[in-house]
């Protein structure tokens, strides 16, 4: 469930750049590949959903990598929907790298999986 949780989170990342070059082309398939990074919103949630489900006892740390990988998915739509109306996307890019480090350093240190940090 690690290797499924980290291609949907790749997976997200591509495509997210995807609708972000679409979106400055004004292309009207930035809709619809935005639908599909959506649906890869749900596996991310879902295999890390699955990956909480293997514990008896949910530590605090990983309601905060549940938060932390949540804020990066939110700050992603930011991103795009500032994109899309030209607004400046300064704040929603800060919130969206800090978050990214934040759940990548949480879920290499925390102990299913791959351990990076710990
Ligand atoms: C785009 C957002 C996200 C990114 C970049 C991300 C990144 C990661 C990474 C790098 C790992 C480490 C994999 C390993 O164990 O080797 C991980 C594990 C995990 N993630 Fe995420 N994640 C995201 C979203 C989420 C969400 C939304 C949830 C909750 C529903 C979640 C729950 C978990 C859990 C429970 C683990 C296992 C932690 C452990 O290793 O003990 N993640 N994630």
């Amino acid at each position: 469930m690690t290797h499924a949780h980290i291609t949907a989170w790749v997976i997200a990342f591509i495509l997210f750049f995807v609708v972000l070059s679409l979106q400055k082309k004004h292309s009207p398939k930035a809709k619809m590949v935005a639908m599909v990074l959506r649906l890869f919103y749900l596996f991310i949630i879902a295999t890390g959903g699955f990956l909480l489900h293997t514990l008896a006892t949910i530590p605090p740390l990983y309601i905060v990598k549940t938060v932390v990988g949540i804020w990066v998915i939110g700050a992603m739509e930011m991103v795009m929907a500032r994109t899309k109306k030209g607004k400046s996307t300064q704040i929603a890019w800060v919130q969206l790298l800090v978050a990214f480090l934040l759940a990548l350093y949480l879920g290499l240190k925390l102990p299913l999986g791959f351990h990076v940090f710990s």
